[in-house]
């Protein structure tokens, strides 16, 4: 484990390294606890460089068995080698030499995942973002690139399975039960998309053929016996490499394309270059293990590493300063590729509720950062959803304000000027700048400053002059060590409703930029006036979410109430009804703190009935529009001095309000959705079982519900419905026999079943109230469970620290003391994952005096503890400070 050095990262530091590699050529000759690597590399002095500059190579807990040049061993004096860093000190005259490095690795006692690990006996790598210094001694930086050979040697029965990137070149058998293989990537790539992976895998193979008509073999590796999991992830594959080509012209490059699943990873999955390596589940799916929202990961996630292939690999980054660079990017990309397969609105609803879950309390909270950072102490905990998911909203906001056409003209200029380079924020604003003729350097803050935007709308409408007026404020908040904010540019997307929910006409309009139904925000005011409009229109602001901004407007109540039924943005509608549902629960939420009843607007669960048994809107779309703001949506939108059970309980009382004026339509609706056609994980279908799901959830609350959750559960066909019903029961009816019998015939049947198991643990690590701490402490015990394994870890700790409010902020603060030590219990091992658990409690300053003294003393108590970890360490100072 690297401990703190305390070192911090800057991106005004910048300089490219004095020497370059441009081949490497490695031999693996694999075994799990000594594992030889022998690195030939050609390095090359740059340009203008000194002869007396040493080469000084990154390590990390390395240990170095010979070191050459030019076929000759070093002197002693010549060099300095410790776990971390090999420095050459005296290099040889000429601007090439080859330096060869021998170390030996541990692959099975590797508990970080990072390097060469042994995941269920089978080799691999991660090496983003500075994993391959775990392997060898190298100039670990993305701007150093450099075309690699790959030769692996192992016992064949061990391992008859080798892959690394590019394409295959030979294999033979050895003597004494060995064999090996050569790969060979002809792309120069930076060290961090290097992989190898060696193991007894099963293999699913078919072929695609590009846009130019090559062929390209395609192959997902899984555990044996998992096979018949991969149908849905190679479908996925062959559509998103012929979405990339229509989409953005982006051809395949290689001869063979491997995926390959492994059950302990540290995220979702990685590109490396013709082998991506992925969370097994992102990969492994059916109707009887897999629910519709795993099946939406797997493609969404399967697209977003094939995608990197041009945004990423090709381009890649210079520093880690400019991850989103890449990140934001590819998930731009995939938001639209899953936008076209299934429906583009539902897509955007689920988008914004995720940034808004994910994306805005970081922002808005102790680990704010811009989405292209400036200094760091460790990368790894870089990887946010500022850098990925704000950084889409960046990417999507220049299409906005380009148009579609300039926008892919744009990205054109991109792919051609910058092909094989490490480019940076700059460069990608540039092609853009270039390719429209605009100045997009306001605009470009969007990259610098931290902070989410709020917008102050107020409007006024004269009917006698036929003025309409909207009066617009922006503010961007401080965030830590940026108090003083510059004035940004906001695409706001716009529309005027008139009563009958056809747009408004205006003849004139000044105060802004207004284009394409966008009103570009650029001052600190605007007074927008539009004229010759006879009628008091209803507005409808931040379309599309055009902006991730937040919004404080003026708007009346029967304004909200009638774009939630007329807006032609179904985005907007959606909004609409999320605000409604919003100001009814923050009401709710001060009443229940006032000791008073929760009282809701007849016309309020009225239109909840109108929405649910609207036929003309797609199911899916009504689901979204029924589930209520979370928890933590809700404590967010109160801002501070939360009470997490008095949120807990306005929720409730707005969801049996809602059942209860209701009921009948419900429970019809619920009926009539009944599938009786043969599964499909199509978004249509997905968006039945949804809507169904939902109906079941509210129809719970009521007499019989108990009973009727049962039923579905047992009766389920698929796990969508089981999970579903699993998690009404667990939670609505805690303690239960039904819900005891049902978690139990769960747990019968998927023992075996590692990624069902995790559902289990989920389900059971969220309900809510105070005694699942307790229930989540036992569970720590249980054999489902391991300390060792990312996912587990995740479900079980990272669900109930993140995703349980009631139970994690029990008042006493239990929660956050078994918090405290699990997070240090992981971070032994792990300290990636331990880093990110420990982001759980980033928005204690919100909470009510008694918790958030309480939340103090846990995230102290982590602080104070011996050999911290660079990684947790870096997340708890920032979150104390
Ligand atoms: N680069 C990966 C992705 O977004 C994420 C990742 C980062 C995976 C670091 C592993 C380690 O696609
Ligand atoms: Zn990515």
């Amino acid at each position: 484990m690297r401990t703190d050095t305390g070192q911090v990262f800057k991106l005004e530091d910048y300089r490219p390294n004095d020497y370059l590699i441009p081949e490497t050529n490695l031999t693996f000759r694999l075994s799990p606890q000594a594992t030889r690597v022998i690195a030939v590399l050609t390095v090359e002095r740059r340009g203008g460089v000194s002869a007396s500059a040493p080469l000084v190579l990154d390590g990390d807990g390395l240990t170095l068995l010979r070191v050459e040049i030019d076929g000759r061993p070093l002197e002693p004096a010549d060099y300095m080698a410790t776990p971390d860093q090999l420095t050459i000190t005296t290099v040889p005259a000429t601007p090439r030499f080859q330096l060869v490095i021998e170390t030996e690795v541990a692959p099975a006692g590797n508990e970080t995942l990072m390097g060469l690990y042994r995941s269920s006996n089978v080799y691999c790598t991660q090496c983003e973002a500075e994993g391959f210094r775990r392997i060898t001694y190298f100039l670990d930086r993305p701007d150093v690139l450099s075309v690699y050979t790959v030769r692996i040697e192992a016992r064949r029965d061990e391992a008859p399975l080798l892959l690394s990137n590019g394409n295959p070149v030979e294999s033979a058998d050895l003597t004494d039960g060995w064999h090996y293989a050569v790969w060979h990537d002809p792309f120069p790539k930076p060290s961090y998309l290097f992989a190898l992976v060696a193991g007894d895998l099963g293999k699913v193979t078919d072929s695609f053929v590009t846009m130019s008509g090559r062929k390209v073999e395609l192959g997902i590796y899984v555990e044996p016996g998992k096979e018949m999991l991969a149908g849905y992830a190679m479908d996925a594959l062959k559509r998103s490499m012929r979405w990339d080509e229509e989409a953005f012209g982006c051809e395949y490059d290689l001869g063979v394309f491997n995926i390959v699943a492994v059950s302990d990873f540290n995220m979702g999955a990685m590109e490396n270059k013709g082998l991506n390596i992925f969370n097994d589940k992102y990969v492994l799916a059916d109707q009887e293990t897999a629910t519709d929202a795993d099946f939406a990961n797997i493609e969404a996630i399967i697209a977003h590493e094939y995608f990197h292939n041009w945004t990423g690999n090709r381009i890649t980054c210079r520093d880690w300063f400019q991850l989103c660079l890449k990140e934001g990017l590819t998930v731009f990309r995939d938001h639209e590729f899953s936008a076209d397969q299934r429906s583009r609105a539902v897509k955007r609803i689920a988008e914004v509720r995720t940034l808004r879950a994910h994306q805005f309390p970081e922002d808005q909270g102790p680990l704010a950062h811009p989405v292209r950072p400036r200094r760091y102490r460790e990368i790894n905990n870089f990887y946010t959803a500022t850098v990925y998911e704000k950084g889409s909203e960046v990417v999507r906001m220049i299409r906005t304000i380009l148009g579609d056409e300039t926008f892919r003209a744009g990205m054109n200029l991109y792919f051609e000027r910058h092909d094989g380079q490490a480019a940076t924020i700059e460069d990608f604003i540039k092609v853009f700048e270039d390719a429209s003729g605009r100045d997009l350097q306001q605009f470009a803050l969007w990259y610098h400053q931290a902070g989410t935007p709020n917008l102050t709308v107020s409007s006024t409408h004269n009917p006698g002059s036929r003025e309409f007026t909207l009066e617009i404020e922006q503010s961007v908040p401080p965030t830590p060590s940026e108090s003083r904010k510059r004035l940004m540019h906001i695409p706001l997307a716009f529309g005027l409703v008139g009563a009958d929910g056809e747009p408004v006409a205006y003849s004139s309009v000044e105060g802004a930029t207004v284009e394409n139904g966008v009103i570009h925000i650029r001052k600190r005011r605007h007074v927008v006036r539009f004229s010759g409009v006879a009628e008091r229109p209803a507005v409808s602001l931040n379309r599309g979410f055009s902006a991730p901004v937040t919004l404080s407007v003026e708007q009346k109540a029967d304004d909200q109430f009638f774009l939630a039924g007329h807006d032609s943005d179904a985005f907007s509608r959606w909004q609409a009804f999320n605000t409604i549902l919003t100001d009814a629960l923050i009401a709710a939420f001060r009443q229940i703190l006032g000791g008073k009843p929760s009282v809701f607007a007849s016309r309020l669960t009225d239109l909840a009935g109108k929405i649910a048994g609207d036929e003309t809107l797609e199911p899916a779309y009504r689901a979204l529009a029924l589930a209520l703001p979370s928890e933590a949506d809700i404590a967010r939108d109160i801002g501070k001095n939360i009470d997490p059970d008095a949120v807990f309980r306005s929720r409730e009382a707005l969801a049996l309000a809602i059942a209860t004026a209701n009921k009948k339509l419900f429970s019809d609706l619920y009926d009539h959705l009944v599938d009786d056609d043969a599964f499909s994980p199509d978004a249509a279908s997905a968006g039945r079982r949804a809507l169904r799901n939902i109906l079941l959830d509210y129809l719970s609350l009521l007499p019989a519900g108990r009973e009727l959750a049962a039923d579905h559960f047992h009766s389920a066909t698929n796990m969508t419905d089981r999970a579903a019903a699993l998690t009404v029961l667990a939670h609505r009816h805690h303690g239960s026999p039904e819900a005891i019998k049902a978690l139990a015939d769960f747990e019968a049947v998927y023992a075996d079943d590692p990624l069902v198991m995790d559902k289990w643990l989920q389900i059971q690590a969220s309900v809510p109230g105070p005694q699942t701490v307790d229930t989540v402490r036992a569970l720590t015990r249980h054999s489902a469970f391991s300390m060792a394994n990312p996912n587990r870890v995740r479900s079980l700790i990272g669900t109930f620290s993140s995703a349980n409010q009631t139970g994690f902020h029990r008042a006493d603060g239990d929660g956050y003391r078994f918090f405290t030590e699990t997070v240090l219990e992981v971070e032994k091992r792990n300290p990636q994952v331990a880093a990110r658990l420990a982001t759980a409690l980033r928005s204690w300053r919100s909470l009510e005096p008694g918790r958030q003294a309480k939340a103090r003393e846990a995230l102290l108590a982590i602080a104070n503890a011996e050999n911290l970890s660079a990684d947790l360490r870096d997340i708890v100072e920032r979150t104390l400070v």
